[in-house]
């Protein structure tokens, strides 16, 4: 088969299953855990390909619910996804800060630092209120944030990370470069995505992310006054307990009833 990048749709879209499936699936795991908990569907909002989240969950016979308003990233999932699959999914190009489903659903996901995309906390709120409003009675809202809290995260640590992922259509490497403003808690991330194709050409793509750094106890007051009752909040998807200086994620597990 001849692999062809479209140039109808971003790079970013076409790659984003060779960079993240797979290389993360512990949150993964824990949102199997929820469904099986409270049945589905699952609701992943801000889903992308759906081959992360999405895929794993319906090959366990639960139906899924994708949100994303990235129109790219939801063809992608659909050209991706068998017909088999297809049918137990409801995919929606929307804000996951305002957008109603059309059916409740028993779990929610929110992963991988996704929310932190609302960059700010009256969106958050906001997004509280729209999963509390679409889950079922005892319907559970997973979500995993970076543990960004600390000033020494960022002014020590890192300011750019690499990866190289070999992929059926060449060379592919993923940049990622970020600063911080303390003050607004704004933390902006530039994204760039390079594939060196097997015949020699070089795609390159890079867009920025601003994203709002969350602290712990805010997130929980707000998800409260969403009517949510935190059940945990643990300091990575593996559940181990969260401390706020040296965990990596705040992984929060919040529950309607
Ligand atoms: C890190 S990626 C996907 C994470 C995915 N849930 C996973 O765990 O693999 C973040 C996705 O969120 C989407 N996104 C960001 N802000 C959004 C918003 N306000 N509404 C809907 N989708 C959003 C982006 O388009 C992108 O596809």
């Amino acid at each position: 088969m001849k692999l062809v990048v479209s140039p109808n749709l971003s790079l970013y879209s076409q790659m984003y299953d060779f960079a993240y499936v797979g290389q993360y699936s512990d949150d993964v795991n824990l949102a199997i855990e929820c469904v099986e908990r409270t049945g589905g569907p699952l609701v992943d909002y801000g889903c992308a390909t759906g081959g992360r989240v999405l895929l794993p969950v319906l090959e366990k016979g639960h139906n899924v619910i994708g949100v994303d308003q990235n129109n790219d990233m939801l063809t992608v999932a659909r050209q991706r996804f068998s017909d088999k699959h297809l049918a137990r999914t409801t995919l929606i190009r929307g804000d996951f800060t305002r957008t109603d489903l059309p059916m409740p659903a028993g779990t929610a996901t929110c992963l991988l630092n996704t929310i932190v995309q609302a960059a700010d906390r009256s969106s958050h709120r906001r997004m509280l209120e729209t999963v509390f409003r679409n889950l079922v009675e005892g319907g559970i809202f997973l979500v995993g944030i970076k543990n960004d809290n600390l000033a020494a995260y960022d002014s020590k640590g890192s300011k750019s990370r690499e990866r190289k992922v070999v992929t059926p259509y060449g060379e592919l490497t993923f940049k990622a470069s970020w600063d911080v403003c303390l003050s607004t808690r704004i933390k902006t991330y530039i994204f760039t995505c390079v594939l060196k194709t097997h015949t020699g050409a070089v795609l390159e793509e890079s867009f920025r992310v601003p994203t709002f750094l969350v602290n712990a106890d805010e997130f929980c007051l707000d998800a409260q006054e969403a009517n949510f009752v935190v059940e945990s909040l643990w300091g990575d998807p593996k559940k181990s307990p969260y401390d706020a200086e040296t965990s990596l994620w705040q992984m929060f597990l919040l529950r309607k009833n």
